[in-house]
């Protein structure tokens, strides 16, 4: 099988349409979706219905965007001000089918192949954060299956296993194009990056591809209308840290 993996796209449209074109040629049988469809970005009915609107299967989980966009008592608390005013807009403006998309949008994780999952946060739970390797060891063992891909932290990397559990190495995935061969006998937590709002100092919009026969990972950066999607952010009234935020990929 070979997957689309996108993530956290967070309303922006832009960016999307941008991962999809660059995406257009590559061979893939299913989309991998690993939540935060809405949230911060100004385009939440135009991401959904990209969303509904592929031809492939697309197999998602929810992020907690999404949740707390549906029902601001399911974890708005966590959220600073300005994510809380994004999520508050998005629900005022959804229509009724974008709002039932996200409704049947279900928690990871999710198995979705032989031996490849999708979460949100980590496969323990969806709000959590995986930076460290610590933090990596301990939700590989609730990991289930040997290749998890995971979101929220919109920082593109990957921790890896060794079979004899000798411990937990994470790398920052970097560049426009980086292939990675996946060992077969190793265990993966992967975090694809965020389509709409990256974190990691690179403005791009961020995607993969997992061949889950050759155990090929690719990642790729696309540049989009950055100044697009920030204008949009600001004529729809939301913060403009949430546009410019846009502009640095921070
Ligand atoms: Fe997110």
């Amino acid at each position: 099988m070979k997957f689309l993996v996108i993530s956290d796209i967070h309303a922006n449209f832009e960016a999307l349409r941008a991962v999809l074109a660059h995406a257009a040629r590559k061979r893939r049988d299913a989309v991998l979706f690993l939540g935060d469809a809405v949230g911060y970005g100004a385009s939440p009915n135009q991401v959904i219905e990209r969303l509904r609107s592929f031809r492939t299967p697309v197999f998602a989980v929810r992020g907690n965007h999404d949740r707390v966009t549906l029902d601001p008592s399911q974890g708005a608390f966590f959220f600073n001000t300005n994510a809380r005013r994004a999520a508050a807009w998005s629900s005022e403006v959804l229509t009724a089918p974008n709002r039932r998309y996200l409704e049947r949008l279900e928690p990871g994780p999710r198995v979705v192949a032989d031996q490849v999952a999708i979460c949100h946060g980590s496969p323990a739970d969806e709000d959590e954060y995986l930076f460290t390797e610590a933090e990596a060891a301990a939700a590989m063992e609730r990991a289930p299956a040997r290749v998890t891909f995971f979101g929220h932290s919109h920082v593109p990397c990957l921790f890896e296993m060794s079979p004899n559990r000798g411990g937990v190495v994470g790398v920052l995935l970097r560049g426009s194009r980086l292939v990675m061969d996946l060992d077969p006998a190793r265990t993966y937590l992967i975090n694809p990056g965020s389509v709409g709002q990256p974190r990691d100092r690179d403005p791009r919009a961020a995607y993969a591809l997992y061949d889950t026969e050759s155990g090929r990972l690719t990642l790729y950066r696309v540049p989009y209308d950055v100044e697009g999607a920030r204008r949009r952010i600001l004529a729809a009234g939301l913060p403009a840290v949430l546009g410019d935020r846009l502009l640095h990929g921070a």
